[in-house]
């Protein structure tokens, strides 16, 4: 395939989901909405699953690319409708952008069109990161905000509010925001919450800025750090990343590199999660323990088995576990990206856990689905407290989002009878061939198009 050909995704293993803006194919094969996972459960997962690196620092440091003049590489990335729609921006915005086997390719230097379409925000609201490298690098930066999605309002307030403290003119018209600036010019910026998208923002403004930017009460989340160390390597001077205050000195150019983000946490841990709620023995290869320690700790404490080792983790568990209590955080506190899959696995444990999610307002759209399965959850504002059964039944469910997905695949793996989940674009978002890795360990899981 060849690099002017646009965004080429991968033949064969590509996630079916057209780049943002085209329609699915006539004749319906590709139509993503007919698509349907099937799952019978019972059985318990056996072997070794390679965990894919990081969608949440991947989308971030393609944006980052940006930044650089020339070209920038990117090893391992996994194969997700997230990356595509982040290529397809990419490409909207000017850049050339090829996969070269599992690596992609971004070059920048083309005349840039520094706007985005709103498709882009509303199809992945990651797309709102590219205001910060835009404004750095080229003076202006327009893009739809991202309205009300599956889990909650999700403002950027944070983010707007600390462009304009480095320098930037901000300005809301029709739902579309319009940032721009001759120069950014450091700045000391508090956030008011440490937003992993704000800081992430702003640490990307602030490496071209002039002068040195203070970011307090950031985010500290591995992914972070993960940008911080891609940035670095283009030339940036970033330290602090992964700690409570971010300090940058601006610099006046950033030049293209070659990195591998981290393995996801995420990923590692919803298969983590799989484990425990089928039995078996399974371990999770590339992963980087430390990184999933809140997770590591809840299920230790329902009774699986859980070992680290070097570059994996091992799960073991049999029979039925013990409820426990989580409560969603900011990193290094358990993560909001794991409480669907946890309270798929509560579903069926011993007792009654209570799930509280702090960071997102609304983010409790999977109880409904499993309560379809049978699974007895009761919701108080942002607690959700489950009371266990022995068993789950199979039937039909809708992703509602990425992570709600992925926590009906995990009840379905728990099921007696088989279960039909509907809307799996959303699990394409973030799980690098979820089916086929989960088929190579054991579950009886597949995929299908509807006539
Ligand atoms: C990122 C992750 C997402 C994860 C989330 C929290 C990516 C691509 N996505 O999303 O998977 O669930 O972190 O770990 O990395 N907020 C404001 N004002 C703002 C920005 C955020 O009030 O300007 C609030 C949000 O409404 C939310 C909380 O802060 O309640 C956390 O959001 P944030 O950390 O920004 O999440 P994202 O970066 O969108």
């Amino acid at each position: 395939m060849s690099k002017n050909s646009g965004v080429n995704r991968i033949e064969g293993g590509a996630t079916g989901i057209k780049p943002a803006g085209q329609q699915a194919d006539d004749d319906g094969k590709n139509d993503l909405m007919n698509t349907k996972i099937t799952i019978t459960g019972g059985k318990p997962l056996q072997g070794k699953i390679t965990v894919s690196s990081a969608k949440n620092a991947v989308l971030p440091i393609l944006i980052g690319s940006l930044l650089a003049e020339g070209q920038s590489t990117i090893i391992d990335v996994p194969r997700l409708a997230d990356v595509d729609t982040t290529c397809s921006l990419l490409q909207h915005l000017g850049c050339t952008v090829w996969w070269e086997n599992r690596n992609i390719v971004v070059q920048t230097g083309n005349p840039v069109t520094p706007e985005a379409p709103d498709e882009f925000v509303r199809r992945m609201r990651a797309s709102f990161l590219i205001i910060g490298p835009l404004v750095a690098r080229y003076g202006r930066a327009r893009i739809a905000l991202p309205g009300g999605c599956a889990i909650g309002s999700r403002p950027v307030n944070l983010h707007l509010k600390g462009l304009e403290a480095l320098g930037a003119s901000v300005r809301l018209d029709h739902g579309t925001v319009d940032v721009w600036c001759d120069r950014l010019r450091g700045a000391r910026v508090y956030l008011d919450f440490p937003s992993v998208g704000a800081t992430e923002q702003l640490m990307m403004a602030a490496t071209l800025a002039s002068g040195q930017t203070i970011i307090e009460n950031v985010a500290e989340e591995p992914e972070i750090v993960d940008l911080a160390n891609y940035l670095n390597s283009m030339g940036a001077r970033i330290k602090g990343a992964g700690t409570p205050v971010i300090k940058v000195e601006g610099t006046d150019s950033l030049r293209g590199a070659t990195y591998a983000p981290i393995p996801d946490r995420i990923e590692a841990g919803s298969y983590m999660a799989a484990a425990a709620v089928c039995g078996g023995d399974l371990t999770m290869d590339n992963v980087i323990a430390d990184h999933l320690k809140p997770v590591i700790a809840k299920l230790k404490e329902t009774g699986a088995e859980v070992t680290e080792l070097e570059n994996s983790i091992r799960v073991q568990a049999t029979g039925r576990l013990k409820a426990v209590d989580v409560k969603t955080l900011p990193y290094p506190g358990f993560p909001t990206d794991m409480q669907a899959q946890m309270m798929a696995l509560l579903a069926v444990t011993q007792g009654t856990g209570v799930v509280t999610e702090t960071v997102f307002e609304n983010r409790f759209m999977h109880v409904e689905e499993l309560k379809r399965m049978g699974a007895r959850i009761k919701v108080e504002s942002r607690t959700a407290i489950i009371e266990g059964v022995p068993k789950l039944a199979g039937a039909p469910v809708k992703a509602t989002d990425l992570r709600a997905g992925a926590a009906l695949i995990i009840a379905a793996l728990a099921a007696e009878q088989a279960t039909e989940i509907s809307c799996v674009h959303h699990i394409d978002r973030g799980y690098d061939n979820i089916v086929g890795k989960l088929q190579g360990v054991g579950a009886a899981i597949s995929r299908s198009v509807a006539e």
